[in-house]
């Protein structure tokens, strides 16, 4: 699956949990503004999302702060706005993934474009979590195996002839696979899946572990946020995010942190 990367914009949707990322209008620099990249985790890649736009001055969320018609929208304008859908050659609200048909020669990118999987007769499952997503809409069995829901700590199984949703609510007794497709909580390590740790992000990517990047992340047993970030030496560790700096605050903070430039401290978003 391709990388999905809004160009204007970013954010979260995380919505089903208690954690509430910063607004894009409590971001106050241009640079956590443009730099708002969240994951929605919906998979095993992290995709990024951009809903915040810097305009004079201001830190807005396009889906929200700044009023779009998207039937005035051209093509290219219509495909990075998440709340328009391009469909019969003009720009719609988006509506939901199901109201999407098109020609089966076309229905794989149409449907793409408008941030939606295809179920082969029409879109399906929404990647950007606008509706909610079942693991059940997804017909591919290859996409399906590769997604855990964040929000909902749902893997998506295949059973032979669809894409099944398994809740978890711990990451021990998963196998291997799972256990990376979970890779965002669950960590593979000596032959066991554990609950994810910031030291699991000192490993690079490609790792069979399936461990990722230095980076904060929820824990799948308190749903807590914990604030992991790179030391001196090298060291992924528990981070306290106050002591992030001005580029760190917000990236690093699962969102939760934004740079303050008058106090020039990271401090919580209310
Ligand atoms: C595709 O999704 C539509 C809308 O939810 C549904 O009616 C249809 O049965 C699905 N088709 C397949 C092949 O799953
Ligand atoms: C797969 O799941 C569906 C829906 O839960 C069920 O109807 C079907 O029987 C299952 N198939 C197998 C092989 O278990
Ligand atoms: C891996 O597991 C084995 C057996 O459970 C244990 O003896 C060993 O200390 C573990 N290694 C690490 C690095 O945790």
């Amino acid at each position: 699956m391709k990388q999905i990367i809004i160009l204007l914009l970013l954010i979260l949707i995380i919505n089903c949990l208690d954690i509430q990322a910063c607004s894009c209008l409590s971001l106050q620099t241009q640079y956590d503004c443009e730099n708002s990249v969240t994951f929605q985790i919906a998979n095993q890649d992290l995709f990024d999302l951009r809903f915040c736009h810097w305009q004079q001055g201001k830190c807005f969320d396009i889906r929200k702060d700044i009023k779009i018609t998207c039937n005035f929208q051209g093509q290219e304008n219509c495909l990075n706005l998440p709340q328009c859908a391009w469909y019969n050659n003009k720009c719609q609200t988006f509506t939901k993934c199901s109201d999407y048909i098109y020609d089966k020669s076309i229905l794989s990118t149409s449907c793409e474009n408008n941030y939606c999987l295809d179920n082969g007769t029409t879109c399906a499952f929404d990647l950007i979590g606008r509706e909610e997503q079942k693991c059940e809409d997804i017909a591919q069995e290859e996409i399906c195996v590769k997604h855990y829901l964040l929000y909902k700590n749902t893997i998506c199984n295949w059973n032979g002839t669809q894409c099944v949703g398994q809740i978890i609510s711990s990451c021990s007794g998963l196998n291997q696979k799972q256990c990376i497709q979970a890779n965002s909580q669950c960590s593979w390590k000596n032959n066991t899946c554990g609950k994810r740790k910031c030291e699991d992000g000192q490993y690079s990517y490609s790792q069979d572990e399936g461990v990722k990047l230095c980076s904060s992340f929820l824990d799948i047993e308190t749903n807590q946020v914990i604030y992991c970030s790179l030391n001196e030496e090298g060291q992924c560790i528990i981070y306290d995010p106050v002591d992030l700096d001005r580029k760190n605050c917000h990236a690093q903070s699962f969102q939760q942190y934004a740079w303050d430039p008058n106090n020039q401290e990271c401090k919580k978003c209310i």
